[in-house]
């Protein structure tokens, strides 16, 4: 253990000297190394004032949080021991890069937005993500206090650019792809999902499905950059919703969680003498990427099947758990970030992909009738790390499906006379919600309907390009 330490922090250093650096030495405008930035050319967040709305949803995002957040500095405190201290740095780059760019992280006392997490004037002033692959914070930054972003006739009191960079995913790739820093181990990898996703391919992007004002709504709105500016069609909002329902925005994020997975559950309704299979069939319909994504080792999702007698009471007869598991380099897993050198278990969902698993059913003796549900669950963390944490961890239902199944034919007829005239109650496939969403693009598309809607934000994507996005 001391031993992969040692060898860790040596290679670390190297790597943080090599591609660490938030800037890269290119030949971009004017490029900035760790420690050579000045404090004051990063505006902290509540100066951006002009932006009242825009600033009350990122305060709300994780990205406002990246730092502060518990389960971040409970895990930066467990990767800290165990390297001595050499990890915590490599992570604070990614969590609150401005510290890093102006040699202040590791300070007790740091200028205001060094201590804001993804602040909005880091994402601001980038003007290049360097070469491929994006990772680890390969972000180029211009200071000269140009404000730049997807809009070409702002009028600001401060100066502003168009940048076609703030219309892709490539602004995001850089921080949600995370390689391991000793051996380059792809630990995150959201972005190069997406990039291989069927979305990716019609010109959707990350800031589609998680800056659109009102998730599981997906693209730009109408709406208005500043207090006091003109309306414009191309509005994206600052929310980075996402999964953290404890920590974000639980309305956002339980509406994305809701629109990204479809469960389809079959059965035969009457059940032979001995039980039969039921099968179940999970598709990742609303997300550009895996489900789950990003810290998939710590994420939990979850397919549990379930039998309710007729007071409700739920028994679970099986399970699927989706996920990965890094293991270290004997062999051993699951294994934490600091020894990881592969990767020993991965089940997840790819983008428009699906997954089915089948599960044994009987029903108990003397059960005549019973509501089979099978549901998709989702939470941020294990109970314990969240505990130990200390954060709340709710769990939500992103999907499920229900099916009455019955003992005998007679079991059935019986249940059919009781329920009279109305609807038996039994729904083969229930929702992920994803109804139609006022005058836009739901996420939870169904297979008719995708052509139209993605070409409807494709649209826009070329009016930008063209640069009529913003009359
Ligand atoms: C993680 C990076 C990131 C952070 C943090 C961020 N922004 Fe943005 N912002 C963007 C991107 C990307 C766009 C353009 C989206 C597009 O066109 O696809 C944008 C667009 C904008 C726009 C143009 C108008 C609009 O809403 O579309 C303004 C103004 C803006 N941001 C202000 C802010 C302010 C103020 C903050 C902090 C309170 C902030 N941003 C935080 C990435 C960021
Ligand atoms: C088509 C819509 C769509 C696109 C495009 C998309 N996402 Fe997502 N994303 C979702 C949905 C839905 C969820 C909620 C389900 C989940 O956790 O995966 C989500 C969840 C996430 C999460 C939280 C995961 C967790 O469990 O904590 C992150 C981080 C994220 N997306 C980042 C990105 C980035 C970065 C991109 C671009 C490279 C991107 N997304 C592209 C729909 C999308
Ligand atoms: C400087 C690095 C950086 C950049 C650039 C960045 N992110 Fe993030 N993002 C993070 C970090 C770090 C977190 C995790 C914060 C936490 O949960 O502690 C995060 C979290 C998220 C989440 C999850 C929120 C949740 O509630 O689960 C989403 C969604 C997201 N980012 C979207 C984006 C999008 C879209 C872009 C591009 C416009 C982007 N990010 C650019 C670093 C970055
Ligand atoms: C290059 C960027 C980057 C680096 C470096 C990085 N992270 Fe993150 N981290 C992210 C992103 C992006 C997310 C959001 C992914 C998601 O929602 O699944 C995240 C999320 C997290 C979360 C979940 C927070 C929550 O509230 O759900 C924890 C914990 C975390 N990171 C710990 C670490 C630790 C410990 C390190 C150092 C070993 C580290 N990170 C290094 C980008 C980074």
């Amino acid at each position: 253990m001391i031993k992969l330490v040692r060898a860790l922090s040596a290679t670390f250093v190297l790597v943080f000297a090599l591609t660490g650096s938030v800037c890269a030495a290119a030949a971009a405008p004017v490029s900035v190394r760790p420690g050579n930035a000045l404090p004051t050319q990063f505006p902290q967040a509540p100066q951006c004032v002009c932006h009242r709305m825009l600033l009350s949803e990122w305060q709300e995002s994780m990205h406002s949080k990246a730092l502060d957040d518990p389960l971040f500095k409970f895990k930066v405190a467990e990767a800290d021991k165990a390297t001595g201290k050499k990890l915590g740095p490599f992570c604070r780059r990614c969590h609150g890069p401005v510290a890093s760019i102006t040699g202040q992280d590791g300070k007790a006392d740091v200028s205001p937005a060094a201590s804001q997490g993804v602040v909005c004037s880091f994402c601001h002033q980038v003007v290049s993500t360097g070469k491929p692959p994006l990772a680890n914070v390969p972000h180029l930054l211009d200071l000269t206090g140009v404000m730049r972003a997807q809009l070409k006739d702002a009028q600001a009191p401060h100066f502003t650019q168009y940048s076609k960079l703030h219309t892709t995913s490539e602004i995001c790739g850089g921080c949600h792809d995370v390689n391991h820093p000793g051996n380059g181990l792809a630990l995150e990898t959201t972005y190069a999902e997406w990039k291989k996703s069927p979305q990716a391919k019609q010109g959707i992007q990350c800031q589609d499905c998680h800056m659109s004002e009102e998730p599981p709504v997906v693209g730009p709105s109408t709406g208005y950059a500043a207090e006091g500016a003109p309306e414009r069609p191309n509005i994206y909002h600052m929310t980075f919703a996402g999964a953290q329902v404890a920590l974000g925005n639980p309305t956002r994020a339980t509406a994305l969680l809701k629109n990204a997975a479809k469960v389809e559950l079959e059965a035969p309704e009457v059940l032979p003498a001995g039980g039969a299979e039921v099968s179940v069939k999970v598709t990742n319909v609303g997300a550009g990427h895996f489900l789950p994504t990003g810290l998939t080792e710590v994420r939990q999702m979850r397919l549990s099947v379930v039998v309710a007698d007729a007071d409700g009471k739920e028994t679970e007869i099986g399970e699927r758990v989706f996920g990965t598991e890094f293991k270290d380099k004997k062999g051993n897993h699951p294994a934490e970030i600091p020894d990881a050198v592969g990767v020993a278990k991965d089940d997840r969902i790819g983008p428009g992909a699906s997954v089915s698993q089948k599960f044994k059913l009987t029903l108990p003796a003397g059960i005549q009738a019973a509501d089979v549900t099978a549901r998709l669950l989702y939470k941020s963390a294990p109970d314990e790390l969240a505990k130990a944490a200390g954060v709340e961890n709710p769990t939500t239902v992103m999907a499920e499906a229900t099916k009455r199944v019955f003992a005998t034919q007679e079991a059935k007829a019986a249940d059919a006379a009781n329920a009279g005239a109305g609807p038996s109650g039994s729904t083969g496939q229930a929702g992920s919600g994803g109804g139609l969403q006022k005058g836009a693009v739901p996420m939870c598309l169904g297979a008719a309907m995708i052509a139209a809607a993605l070409a409807g934000i494709a649209f826009w994507r070329s009016r930008k390009g063209n640069g009529a996005g913003n009359e």
